[in-house]
């Protein structure tokens, strides 16, 4: 499974700790951007990288921003897209197993490095639990299609 990862100039240095992390265990990632510290918009890389899951080039996909928050708003803007903000590790754990979140958003002003990176493992280790998880998940499908919950 390949990774989709982008960042804005506030997540830049973390982007570049994940993809060593990744290297290092030999996790294929696409880079969508940014590549330097010179100011971005958040959404213009959040959509990049999301596209990619939402067309399933990449399986899932890992987004950081200074806070994790615009990068999460504007990839959930994408159907089928569940990105999930991420600051430690029961959130994470639930944020797959529960939500089924393919996209992982972090804040690189939020949290420290080496928690970020515990964060990558269990955000791409955790399984989905399906069952009652599921039924919630395809509700989220029918607001996506804008059809009226029951
Ligand atoms: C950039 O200064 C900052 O606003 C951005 O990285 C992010 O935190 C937005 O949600």
């Amino acid at each position: 499974m390949k990774i989709a990862l982008a960042s804005d100039h506030a997540g830049f240095r973390l982007k570049e700790r994940i993809k060593e992390y990744l290297a290092r265990k030999g996790i294929m990632y696409e880079d969508f951007g940014t590549f330097d510290e010179e100011p971005v918009d958040y959404p213009d890389l959040a959509y990049k990288a999301a596209s990619a899951v939402q067309k399933e080039v990449c399986g899932r996909g890992i987004l950081v921003c200074g806070t994790g928050i615009g990068v999460a708003i504007a990839a959930n803007k994408l159907k089928g897209i569940r990105a999930a903000l991420c600051s430690d590790h029961f959130s994470a754990s639930c944020a797959r197993a529960h939500n089924d979140a393919n996209i992982l958003t972090l804040g690189a002003r939020v949290i420290e490095d080496e928690l970020a990176l515990q964060i990558v493992d269990i955000f791409l280790e955790t399984p989905f639990d399906g069952g009652r998880h599921l039924k919630r998940i395809k509700k989220i499908e029918m607001l996506e299609n804008e059809n009226c919950l029951k």
